[in-house]
């Protein structure tokens, strides 16, 4: 097993790819990237053996901003008529898998391949738990994913489920909530999702909670928030649909996000104003230090150029404004599905040191 295959916004490249190369470069791990633009995928190639599996051990997914899904594998050349004996082969040189993943890249030639994999999908699956290469009882194995890059050439890799994003090619299976007053509510759901695990949803996500929407309109974000049972403070000079304001769940603040001093502390500060990432960081630096919100999501909105030294940018000013105030926090960000030219970040706090609500 040589390389990393990394799935990616198409048009995010370049980001995904200046991403592997500094982690690897910094864990002293050897390889090479090729990919081209519009591909949706990465390869990260490691010409020593081990490298690649080693690179994988040794970094945390959640760490990927611009990745969304990867697996440790390698190439394979298969023939019209019979794809399925070399898949089984190539399983022979890997891990016991607990499932098969079908993959393509999320490109229209990718989606063009939907018919032949979903023709592949029953039989591949059969022959690999009649070869017992996939036990589907072995719920701890990896997943076996076998991506389809054209009919005649597939990447068969693995990942492991703590070190992985949850869903095929990283990409949730959420529904649209019908009642939602836009589209954006599934970029929190997502982001919940990502970044808060399942049995902490109770806890972190609690009936009663206090909330603060920065750019609320029409009210997608608020209403992921009224659907927890939280009471939520929604700022935006826009109008918020009326279903959400007859909730009774929430109170329309009609002014700028950045003005904007919550009355008491509330457990949730999200946002989603359009603006520059720099306004943004120090928008959320504030909230954090000064004791506003103990979790935090916001988007930064990217530009054109210089993207992922722009996130890297706006993630060290939130880090060094909590380093000097002496706050211990979790911060993690992902350009996730449902974002298109940004990426969500999210922090919550973990240790507030001796600081006190300004
Ligand atoms: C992308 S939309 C938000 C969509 C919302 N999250 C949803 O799910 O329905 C951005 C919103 O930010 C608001 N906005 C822009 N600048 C703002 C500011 N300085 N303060 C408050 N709201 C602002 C806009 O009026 C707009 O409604």
């Amino acid at each position: 097993m040589q390389e990393l295959l990394l799935h990616c916004r198409p048009g995010f490249e370049a980001e995904a790819a200046a991403e592997i190369q500094t982690l690897a470069a910094e864990r002293g791990i050897n390889g090479y990237v090729i990919t081209r633009d519009g591909a949706a995928v990465v390869r990260f190639v490691c010409p020593e053996t081990g490298d690649a599996e080693r690179l994988m051990r040794r970094l945390d997914f959640r760490q990927l901003i611009f990745a969304r899904q990867w697996a440790l594998g390698s190439w394979l050349d298969v023939p019209a008529e019979d794809r399925i004996s070399p898949i089984i082969s190539a399983c022979a040189a890997g891990p016991i898998a607990s499932q098969l993943w079908l993959e393509t890249a999320d490109t229209n030639d990718g989606k063009a391949l939907a018919a032949l994999t979903k023709k592949l999908e029953r039989p591949l699956h059969t022959a690999l738990t009649k070869t017992r290469f996939v036990r589907p009882k072995n719920t701890e194995a990896p997943r076996l994913h076998v991506f389809f890059e054209s009919g005649q050439r597939l990447f068969v890799g693995w990942s492991w489920a703590d070190n992985a994003a949850a869903w095929p090619m990283g990409i949730p299976r959420l529904k649209f909530p019908r009642e939602a007053p836009s589209r954006s509510t599934l970029k929190l759901e997502e982001a919940w999702h990502h970044f808060i695990p399942r049995d902490e949803w109770d806890s972190r996500l609690a009936p009663g909670m206090t909330a603060v929407d920065l750019g609320a309109a029409p009210g997608g974000w608020t209403w992921q928030l009224v659907n927890r049972h939280m009471k939520v403070t929604a700022v935006d000079n826009g109008p918020m649909a009326r279903s959400l304001m007859d909730s009774g769940q929430v109170e329309h603040v009609q002014t700028d996000g950045y003005l904007f001093k919550p009355a008491r502390p509330v457990q949730w500060m999200v946002c989603d104003i359009v603006d520059k990432p720099a306004r943004s960081s120090a928008l959320l630096a504030r909230w954090l230090t000064r004791g506003w919100c103990r979790e935090a999501i916001i988007n930064f909105k990217l530009p054109m150029k210089q993207r992922y030294r722009e996130v890297m940018q706006c993630l060290e000013h939130v880090e060094d404004a909590l380093d000097a105030a002496n706050i211990r926090a979790h911060i993690a960000c992902k350009q996730l599905y449902t974002d298109r030219e940004e990426v969500t970040c999210h922090v919550q706090i973990l240790h507030a040191g001796s600081y006190k609500v300004q």
